[in-house]
């Protein structure tokens, strides 16, 4: 292991070097216009998993490709397999006004490296690569074989890998997963995820007139779709903060004493809280902690609306419709399916008769909870103890990551979320940078967890 930990010490520099690299690709796989840089950068990963002696192979698939990449192993071999999970396609760049240096330009600033992708997720799962390669480099031997899964549809629902593991069930089937994609409290407050919120996204656009008509000559004769579409809207929820939505919390698991008690024990201060976030007040569901809110608590949340005239100066009309974007988070036991249609069927008997409504269902994912207590949790939670020199803690995190469920349905496998971003690390925002110390200190991590998880 010395050895192991002198290369990973020895070679940082070109590290930062190579996740400069692959931070330079804009692989944002939302956008069509991307496409060829979301396959150059899949290339590009299954290039340094060979360079560090990985045998890797990019899948095409209908969307964007999925890079797999394994550790050389013996026929039978006996070792314990895990997966190590991440995506290389990154969030839309925009608004590009509010970033200081270009997005796909990487740029250091002290021990941050700023740019689209650096923290979620490239500089995470370039952590584990630069880790496998620290033993494979020393000819230390690894206590496991690893197959690394390295996708390019996790910003948008990974759809092309839940069909990918179905087909490959037999390659993929593991102990456990490793994924390192979700957050750490701060640079010294490592941490093991044991739950993420599930996802249903929807569209609703609210239709009006025929043409955006001179709101002059029209106006007060018929409704407005972006006054009906607010005023729909604003009927979701009420001011405790709970949605109104019948059915909505029907499913909803509540936390035993225990299990709030221990999220209480996380340190929480409102006024820095409030002062990172910039909002003058907080708000949310009353009669939960803000961890709660953000961590076990559903939400529905407006993410986009759009209506009317957004340009320069005045144009007086009464716009022809009106669209919301709309993602619920969840938590155990909801479904996906069944939140979105109380939602629909709730909208539509509010929806006044002089407009049409049409809803149009996304993406969705069930939330993942996981107990801690296994002997997996357990070796994960040792070896952030030893990387990072701080008793770890357990998080309950927001975000989702869609494809961790499937992990569990398809391969049967938990998934350990030892994530490491910083609350400030600005991902899905302008400005994204990934702290260097940390990405150190996943390396370490990802080092010791396979000598953990091997019972060394
Ligand atoms: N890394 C995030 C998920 C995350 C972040 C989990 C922080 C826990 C803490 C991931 O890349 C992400 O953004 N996922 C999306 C999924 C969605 C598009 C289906 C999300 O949560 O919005
Ligand atoms: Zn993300």
């Amino acid at each position: 292991m010395n050895s192991v930990v002198r290369h990973l010490k020895q070679n940082q520099p070109r590290f930062v070097r190579e996740l400069a690299d692959f931070v330079r690709f804009p692989s944002v796989s939302a956008q069509a216009k991307h496409n060829r840089d979301t396959a150059a950068c899949a290339k590009w990963v299954a290039k340094l998993c060979r360079a560090i002696g990985l045998e890797a192979r990019v899948c095409k698939t209908d969307f964007h490709p999925i890079v797999v990449a394994k550790t050389p192993r013996k026929k039978n071999s006996k070792k314990p397999h895990f997966m190590v999970y991440g995506h290389y396609d990154v969030q839309p760049p925009e608004p590009f006004d509010l970033w200081k240096t270009p997005p796909f330009a990487p740029r250091i600033a002290g021990r941050r490296m700023f740019g689209r992708g650096a923290s979620d997720n490239k500089g995470q799962i370039l952590a584990h690569l630069k880790a496998v390669e620290a033993y494979l480099k020393t000819g230390t031997e690894l206590p496991c074989d690893l197959t690394f899964v390295i996708e390019g549809e996790e910003e948008v629902g990974s759809e092309s890998l839940a069909g990918f593991l179905k087909k490959n069930r037999a390659e993929l089937k593991c102990d456990a997963v490793v994924v390192s994609d979700t957050g750490l409290p701060a640079k010294n407050l490592p941490a093991l995820t044991s739950s993420l919120r599930g996802i249903a996204a929807f569209e609703l656009t609210i239709h009006g007139p025929s043409r955006d008509l001179h709101s002059g000559v029209f106006g007060g004769s018929l409704n407005n779709p972006a006054m009906a579409l607010c005023q729909l809207l604003a009927q979701l929820r009420d001011r405790n903060g709970r949605i109104t939505v019948p059915g909505f919390y029907a499913d909803v698991r509540e936390l035993s004493p225990r299990e709030r008690r221990l999220m209480k024990r996380l340190p929480f201060n409102a006024a820095s809280y409030k002062k990172f976030l910039g909002v003058p007040e907080l708000f949310g569901e009353r009669g939960y902690s803000a961890d709660e809110q953000r961590g076990v608590r559903p939400t529905l949340e407006i993410n986009g609306l759009t209506s009317g005239y957004q340009g320069e100066g005045s144009k007086t009309i009464i716009p022809a419709w009106a669209r919301a974007k709309v993602t619920c988070r969840l938590v155990p036991n909801q479904d996906p399916k069944k939140v979105v249609a109380a939602v629909a069927k709730h909208l539509r008997q509010l929806a006044p008769p002089s407009v049409r409504v049409e809803i149009e269902h996304g993406h969705g994912a069930e939330p993942y909870w996981m107990e801690s207590d296994g002997a997996p949790a357990q070796a994960a939670l040792r070896a952030l103890k030893k990387a990072f020199g701080h008793e770890p803690v357990l998080l309950h995190e927001g975000g989702s990551i869609p494809i961790v469920n499937l992990f569990k349905k398809h391969l049967g496998a938990d998934s350990l979320l030892m994530g490491l971003a910083l609350p400030d690390d600005n991902s899905h925002s302008p400005n994204e940078k990934f702290d260097l110390d940390v990405f150190a200190k996943g390396q370490l991590m990802s080092a010791y967890l396979w000598q953990e998880l091997g019972g060394k």
